[in-house]
């Protein structure tokens, strides 16, 4: 299923082809079982109701007083509060450039620290790159394992080969003993490789990390990828980026996706002393590495669309850095669709032909577009996420259009993509369960 997508630069055929399927896909592999989602989020979502019982014995408080104070003394040296976790900060680029509409950074790899430019992605786990060169493959992105004294294959007879199942789609292969993996993303897209251990450089020599677990693609096909280098696998799996380096940075990451062409947002690994954030329960969906969150409504221009919260917690919600357009469960984007048309003509705007070729369909004339209807999504713990124009509309040539679409049925698991989370910091909190969302206009 690969609808098409209109884009500004049209003029480029190729550049168009590409980013359609990166508009109409997503990295994120969807789900089979509608069904059995939404009941793991209703047992994932019940509050233990059960009493804390404050009674110890005098020895169990005495053994607990010595705990705590030989925990203080290990963690609090001589007064100086030094941070248990540390942090680092990599800017964020918009994929334009590398024909992907996914957000990239620079990672660096190998002893000679080779820069490599990287698609964000929270819907999946491994971190790769592309290591082999190919008709196709883009210049200067291209990890070469060769030229680096760190870099060491994973055999294929070890835990780490076997424990890669849970965060790849594939049965890692034996090839010649050493580790083989295989992951395929939702377009069908998909990457095979040596699965390997080298150094990991984010941003400055202090944060490096030995022996870091990813993916030496070899075989990379689909045209998903764009130019980038490979993608960083940022899902909750053990062999996500997260968990690999949560001994240094805590297991807590954050980001923004910059809203315009040219300026940049930020990734921080690590806890960020930012604005206060909004939080909400970070759900778990069965055998799956993505976040789950719990969409409780939608409103338009203040007023709540009639939608049951059966429709939004039946298929579950996740939300996902690779996935561009946000994806609603029928019912509801109908709903949506239906009060914003209706409110932007109390607004004083009329629908324009949409241009052709655009699976946005609701669009209206750009030059004449000024203050727009406000649309906000409501999460669990009346988390409320108001969007700006940005994340509303998306321009598609001399047109702003709705930027939603709605799945076949009520039952397909939704998304919240990338474009409406432009702009605001989402920060993923796996630690303490929970994702959180405040405005930085980055
Ligand atoms: C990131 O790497 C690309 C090459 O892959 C380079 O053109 C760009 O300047 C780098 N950006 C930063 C911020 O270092
Ligand atoms: C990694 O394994 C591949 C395939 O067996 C082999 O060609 C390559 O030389 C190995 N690299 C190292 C550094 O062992
Ligand atoms: C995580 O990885 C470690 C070793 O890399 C392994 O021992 C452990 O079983 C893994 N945990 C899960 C839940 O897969
Ligand atoms: C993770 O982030 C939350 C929210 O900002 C914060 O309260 C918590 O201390 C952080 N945990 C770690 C281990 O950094
Ligand atoms: C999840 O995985 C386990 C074992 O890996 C399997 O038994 C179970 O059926 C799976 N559940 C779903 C919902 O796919
Ligand atoms: C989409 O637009 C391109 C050129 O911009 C054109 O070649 C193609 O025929 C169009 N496809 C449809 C289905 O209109
Ligand atoms: C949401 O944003 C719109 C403008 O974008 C503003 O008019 C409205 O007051 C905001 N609502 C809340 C609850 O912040
Ligand atoms: C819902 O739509 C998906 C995707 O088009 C399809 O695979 C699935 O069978 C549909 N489910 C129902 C119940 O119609």
């Amino acid at each position: 299923m690969r609808t098409t997508f209109p884009f500004p630069f049209a003029s480029s055929v190729v550049l168009l082809a590409l980013l359609l399927i990166a508009m109409a896909s997503s990295l994120l592999v969807s789900s089979k079982s509608g069904e059995a989602l939404g009941q793991a989020n209703e047992a994932i979502g019940r509050k233990s109701t059960l009493p804390v019982i404050h009674r110890r014995s005098s020895s169990e408080e005495r053994r607990n007083n010595e705990r705590v104070t030989f925990i203080q003394s290990k963690k609090l040296p001589s007064g100086n509060q030094a941070p248990l976790f540390k942090k680092v900060s990599l800017p964020v680029y918009s994929g334009d450039r590398f024909k992907t509409g996914n957000y990239v950074v620079n990672i660096s790899l190998g002893s000679q620290e080779k820069v490599l430019t990287v698609a964000l992605d929270t819907g999946s786990d491994l971190t790769w790159t592309r290591c082999a060169r190919s008709d196709s493959s883009p210049p200067d992105q291209i990890f070469d394992p060769s030229q680096s004294s760190s870099y060491k294959n994973v055999s294929f007879n070890s835990d780490d080969c076997r424990n890669i199942i849970s965060g790849t789609s594939d049965r890692p292969q034996d090839k010649s003993s050493t580790c083989y993996y295989g992951n395929e993303y939702a377009d069908k897209s998909y990457t095979h490789g040596f699965f390997a251990k080298e150094t990991l450089t984010l941003s400055s020599p202090t944060d490096k990390k030995k022996d870091f677990r990813f993916g030496c693609g070899q075989e990379i096909k689909g045209q998903f990828f764009g130019q980038v280098a490979g993608i960083m696998g940022l899902g909750r799996d053990n062999i996500s980026i997260v968990k690999q380096t949560a001994a240094k940075y805590g297991g807590n990451f954050s980001y923004c996706l910059p809203a315009k062409e040219g300026s940049h947002g930020f990734l921080i690994l690590g806890r960020d002393e930012g604005p206060p954030a909004s939080f909400t329960e970070m759900l778990k969906l069965p055998n799956k590495s993505y976040y789950g969150i719990k969409l409780v409504a939608i409103s338009v221009d203040e007023k709540p669309l009639p939608i049951s919260k059966d429709v939004f917690q039946n298929a579950g919600f996740v939300i996902d850095s690779g996935t561009v357009i946000t994806r609603l469960p029928k019912t509801a984007y109908d709903e949506l669709q239906k009060a914003f048309i209706k409110a932007m003509i109390s607004h004083g705007y009329q629908q324009v032909v949409p241009p052709r070729n655009s699976s946005l369909k609701i669009c209206y004339d750009k030059r004449k577009i000024k203050t727009i209807p406000s649309v906000t999504f409501t999460f669990g713990g009346d988390v409320k996420v108001n969007l700006t124009k940005r994340n509303i509309l998306y321009t598609v040539g001399k047109c702003e259009c709705l930027a939603f679409r709605g799945n076949d049925n009520d039952s397909s698991l939704g998304i919240y993509g990338n474009q409406q989370q432009l702009t605001f910091e989402v920060i993923h909190d796996l630690p303490g369960n929970q994702i959180g969302f405040v405005h930085r206009r980055c």
